[in-house]
């Protein structure tokens, strides 16, 4: 019988709670995943990765890690049919990269587009050895599962090129073919605005999140960048412009349009279309939000959801690793 069933696997620095990016960037591609039985999921919280750049800040990683679980539980990611764990639970992992890292040039992983980048962006004092093995680590993770499609954004791709690089380097190195080359399936969401137009994003202060009180999101709203070239209501605006208009259409594409239309005109101001995007986040929040209260309260669940995940993915981590080592020949 030929295998049908591809593994899936992603993940998500544990930043802390999730934003609206997050939820339709990845997790709405994630729910589609996990409903397919073509696809057997692992999504994990990458906290090892996490500690790349906050190393000096390690005092929440505990308390991000949980709310990042609460956030996929409550989004509707479900145990029973997706396996998610906490990165640093699957000790084969950090094996497989301490090996790897022996037969990766260090020229590889200079010359990774993101490196330089997020240098630049965060300043030198995050260029440490780990940091510049992120990639490595990542197609570690990938590589501990053998997992043949990733689903992430199109910033990633470097990463998973990367993957397939070295995967294709150790099988050369010990005659061995373990690792399938995984492909990137890019989300339908690749650039989320914040509410000042950059890209969604923590740092950026610009977010909207998944459990943020509803009047807050109000507020934020209320002051969230439309068109700047639509200075009075009457003036005809740029939906295609406009990050309101953003989240109208990935959240209710048909009322989207219809507001789309009256947008262009003219006819619609931003104070009305704000009010019809906050009656709809709160049709998708509402029951997000009282799910994950519920599930806040109940002791240890969360604990042991992350448990019985970590159980799932250390068996196949840790075959990964024999076999890796066997091609080695090494104990
Ligand atoms: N680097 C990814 C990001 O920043 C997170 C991540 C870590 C990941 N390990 C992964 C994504 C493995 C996909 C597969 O978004």
């Amino acid at each position: 019988m030929t295998k049908t069933v591809k593994r899936v696997l992603s993940g998500m620095r544990p930043t802390g709670k999730l934003h609206l990016g997050h939820h339709l960037g990845a997790i709405a591609n994630w729910l589609k995943l996990q409903d397919n039985p073509a696809y057997e999921c692992y999504f994990m919280i990458a906290d090892w990765h996490a500690l790349s750049t906050v190393f000096a800040q390690t005092e929440s990683l505990k308390e991000n890690i949980r709310e990042v679980a609460l956030d996929y539980l409550a989004s509707g990611l479900n145990p029973e049919k997706v396996t998610f764990y906490v990165q640093s639970h699957i000790p084969a992992i950090a094996q497989l990269h301490i090996l790897y890292s022996m037969i990766t040039p260090t020229s590889w992983l200079l010359r990774v587009p993101t490196y330089k980048g997020q240098i630049q962006e965060l300043g030198e004092e995050i260029d440490s050895y780990g940091f510049l093995g992120y990639p490595l680590l990542q197609a570690c993770d990938i590589m501990a599962f053998r997992a043949e499609l990733v689903p992430v954004g199109q910033d990633q791709l470097p990463h998973l090129e990367l993957c397939r690089e070295m995967l294709r380097r150790f099988h050369f190195l010990y005659k061995t073919e373990i690792f399938p080359e995984p492909q990137g399936l890019l989300t339908q969401a690749p650039m989320v605005p914040g509410t000042d137009g950059r890209k969604m994003s923590k740092s950026y202060g610009n977010s909207l999140y998944l459990s943020e009180p509803l009047e807050d999101i109000k507020k934020k709203l209320g002051k969230m960048y439309t068109d700047p070239a639509k200075i009075y209501k009457g003036d005809p605006g740029h939906p295609d412009q406009c990050s309101v208009h953003y989240f109208l259409n990935a959240y209710h594409p048909e009322e989207a349009k219809a507001m789309k239309a009256e947008c262009l005109t003219g006819a619609l101001g931003c104070v009305a279309c704000k009010g019809k995007l906050f009656e709809i986040l709160t049709q998708v929040l509402t029951p997000l939000q009282e799910r994950r209260a519920e599930l806040a309260q109940k002791p240890g669940l969360v604990e042991d959801v992350l448990e019985a995940g970590a159980r799932k993915a250390n068996l196949v981590a840790e075959e990964t690793l024999r076999m890796a080592k066997e091609a080695m020949k090494i104990a």
